[in-house]
């Protein structure tokens, strides 16, 4: 079995990383349980020594992502976080970052309650708005980091645009592009130096595992992460890479329905009684769907809507049946969540407002599930 170097994405997918186990012909790579591993003699080894620093499972997940993500390396971690940790070890006390302002809220905290106790600071703008991230750009400036779309507002950064200026400004680029998934979009292609996953949310697919990977394609970052992964030791442990390899198989499969599903509600929600604002990529209506077009190949299981009031919100969130009220998102099941009081709430309220999500915002993960149930279920919960 041998991956031709012209291998297609979803052929990527499924086979890159992974060799038959030499010793039974396993076709899938097996979950390498172990803490160490008997060495031959004083100084001879099979390339492992200790599984905090080396475990096979992982490196296959490792190597699989690197190309899904067109990467020349990967680092996998214990969560999302712990992965923009390992990135955060890159800067300097005296560095300053630019970050999207609507940044998923952990990493917020983090950079808000955390780093900036180390001489690190930050400033948060609207990098859909390309003078701003300019104007935010100083000679300290050593990463902008970057979501697109951003949770749960929906707002676009013009990937190569930012790019273009951060690397002007002597800038690295990172990209959180957890909620759009390599299928929908490879930022290392757009000009990115690093991109960063949760692999909790659509790598893995399942629901059934927290982990996080860096992507990388310059040697020094690709070598400071993997000396920082050994070092502060937050790996994936051995099941959740052999979890997340496996999700990883069925990804182009998953995300192809996650975008027809995620059009049909949100061309459903247009125009439904009550419903104020539909906030999706895909629909024209959106302000950047031009650059969506562009960017994007499909528009995501990501969408946002207004219903006016907290009050209706919460009856929404309450009354589905199907769907699911819960954190969390890129699952094959459909989650539904009211940002202000879940996944936000961590984010100040004037933040909250500064960046549009309303009280009244209600956010849908869309699954795979046959979009129709899906409809029938908004439409009972829409109901006055
Ligand atoms: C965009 C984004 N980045 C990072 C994270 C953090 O990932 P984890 O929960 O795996 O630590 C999340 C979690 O929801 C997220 O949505």
């Amino acid at each position: 079995m041998k991956l031709p170097p012209t291998a297609r994405f979803s052929t990527v997918c499924v086979h890159a990383g992974q060799d038959p186990d030499p010793s039974t012909g396993a076709i899938i790579t097996p979950i390498f349980q172990t803490s160490t591993y008997v060495q031959d003699e004083l100084g001879h080894h099979k390339g492992y020594e200790y599984a905090r620093t080396q475990n096979p499972t992982r490196a296959a997940l490792e190597k699989n992502i690197a190309a899904i993500e067109a990467g020349n390396g990967a680092y996998a971690f214990a969560s999302g976080m712990a992965a923009i940790g390992a990135i955060a070890t890159l800067l300097r006390p005296g560095d300053h970052v630019v970050v999207t302002d609507n940044t998923y809220g952990g990493t917020f905290r983090f950079f808000d309650k955390v780093l900036s106790k180390y001489g690190l600071s930050f400033t948060y703008v609207d990098t859909s708005q390309l003078d701003l991230l300019r104007g935010a750009m100083r000679p300290e400036t050593r990463m902008v980091f970057l979501e697109s779309p951003t949770n749960p507002v929906m707002r676009l950064t013009d990937i190569a645009a930012a790019a273009d200026i951060a690397h002007t400004g002597g800038a690295k680029v990172i990209v959180d592009n957890t909620f759009a998934s390599p299928v929908v979009q490879r930022p290392i292609e757009m000009g990115a130096d690093l991109v960063v996953h949760s692999t909790t949310k659509y790598l893995n697919g399942h629901s059934d595992s927290v982990g996080g990977i860096v992507i990388g394609v310059h040697d020094d970052d690709l070598e400071w992460l993997k000396f920082i992964q050994n070092t502060e030791g937050a790996i994936l442990s051995p099941f959740d890479s052999w979890l997340v390899l496996r999700g990883t198989k069925t990804l182009a499969l998953r995300m192809a329905q996650h975008n027809i599903n995620g059009m049909a509600l949100a061309e459903f929600l247009v125009g439904q009684p009550g419903v104020t604002q539909v906030l999706y990529p895909g629909l024209p209506t959106h302000p950047q769907h031009d650059l969506a077009r562009r960017q994007m190949r499909g528009f995501g299981g990501m969408l946002s809507f207004d219903v006016g009031t907290f009050e209706k919100a919460r009856r929404v969130c309450n009354r589905v049946k199907l769907m699911a009220l819960a954190e969390s998102l890129g699952g094959v099941e459909t989650l539904i969540c009211h940002p202000a009081s879940m996944t936000h709430a961590s984010v100040p309220p004037e933040r909250r407002q500064a960046i549009g999500l309303t009280d009244s915002l209600v956010r849908i993960s869309v699954g795979v599930e046959d979009p129709q149930d899906l409809i029938d279920d908004l439409k009972q919960a829409l109901l006055d």
